[in-house]
């Protein structure tokens, strides 16, 4: 199958409605990563989904909709859903509700939920609007690789696999829809994403975060989101994060990046734009400013793709502190580094 990359006209639009339409998949961008569509109310479209991504069965997809009304064909709406959806759609936020019967288990996984969301890009959109079928859409990389945020990150995962990509550009936000859990008590966010916690409280009062988001699965953990329990996010090459005071982490940095080097590794660091140039001789790879955590999401994954473009082995990153939309961002980058972290403090000690 030839892949085709379409810039976002009305030609394009009316081509990807007819594949979808005729149940083939098509991958689109959104505000927060590129999706890869098909109808959500045909099983065998979605199953195709899992086959191009090589994702397993049990991870449900999210239901993309650009109208109130198309609910109705998914989901039972409880109330605090309504208020959600009044304050945050369109936009990054996808809720877990109760599923009606039309919705195929090949979309669901078997579950009783679905996921939803009402993307706010106007491609997006304009898509949805163009085929008016609500459209299951995954990120649209291989499975375990990052998100892609760019149409070229698509076609390099799936050039071959699907007949159309629709260029729209690179994303706002550049990581995934915060999934939010309104169907099991006090609202839960199972993944965090742009909607960020206190955005929501300020909405519906106290919500939970899963214990997950920060960590490992543990033995006998069940995934409240199937997608957590997967390796994901990760480069090919071996990330550690470095923690601790910007005083203590460029030095260590400097540090870690020279052993490696000496050990035979094509090294290099994830660092603030204001640490760059004391960074220099150590291949820099600028993830935004240390005060713009919505900047260092808008890049993360294009990073991480580029050190396996540059065949980087070992790389060490900075953090950022894991609140507001910097939650997402550790959620992402603790998953990309296999939780794999390092106190510079010690690394200074070390080397004395
Ligand atoms: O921003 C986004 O959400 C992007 C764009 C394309 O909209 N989509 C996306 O989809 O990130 P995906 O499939 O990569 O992630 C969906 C996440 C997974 O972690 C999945 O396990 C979870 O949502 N999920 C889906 N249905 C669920 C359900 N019924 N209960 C719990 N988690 C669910
Ligand atoms: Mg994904």
């Amino acid at each position: 199958m030839t892949t085709q990359v379409l810039p976002a006209d009305d030609n394009a639009l009316a081509l990807a409605a007819r594949l979808l339409a005729e149940g083939k998949l098509v991958a689109f961008p959104t505000e927060t990563v590129y999706g890869l569509g098909a109808n959500a109310l045909d099983a065998q479209a979605a199953m195709g989904i899992f086959a191009a991504k090589g994702r397993p069965a049990d991870n449900p997809l999210i239901a993309h909709i650009h109208d109130g009304s198309q609910l109705e064909l998914l989901c039972d709406v409880p109330p605090i859903a309504e208020k959600l959806m009044n304050a945050f759609w369109p936009g990054p936020l996808t809720l877990i509700m109760p599923r009606r019967p039309g919705v195929p288990d090949a979309v669901t996984a078997g579950l009783d939920t679905v996921a939803v969301r009402m993307p706010s890009h106007p491609v997006a959109m304009a898509l949805l609007k163009a085929v008016n079928l609500p459209i299951a859409a995954p990120s649209a990389n291989r499975s375990g690789k990052p998100s892609p945020t760019a149409a070229r990150h698509v076609l390099d995962d799936m050039d071959g696999r699907i007949p159309l990509i629709i260029d729209g550009g690179s994303c706002d936000v550049g990581l995934e829809s915060t999934v939010l859990d309104v169907c099991h008590g006090r609202p839960c966010i199972l993944r965090p994403g742009g909607i960020t916690r206190d955005m929501l409280e300020s909405v519906v009062g106290p919500v939970d975060v899963a214990g997950s988001v920060l960590r490992p699965l543990q033995e006998g953990e069940t995934a409240l989101s199937p997608g957590m329990r997967y390796r994901h996010y990760s480069p090919d090459g071996q990330v550690t994060l470095v923690e601790g005071g910007e005083s203590d982490v460029v030095p260590a940095l400097v540090q870690l990046y020279r052993h490696a080097e000496d050990n035979g590794h094509r090294a290099c660091v994830m660092c603030f734009t204001e640490h760059v140039p004391a960074l220099a001789g150590c291949r820099p790879h600028d993830i935004g400013s240390k005060d713009r955590p919505e900047e260092v999401a808008q890049r993360l994954f294009d990073t991480l793709r580029r050190l396996d473009d540059e065949h980087m082995d070992v790389i060490f990153s900075e953090v950022v502190p894991a609140e507001g939309v910097g939650l997402a961002v550790m959620n992402r980058l603790g998953r990309a580094a296999a939780f794999r972290s390092i106190r510079a403090r010690d690394v200074l000690e070390q080397a004395r």
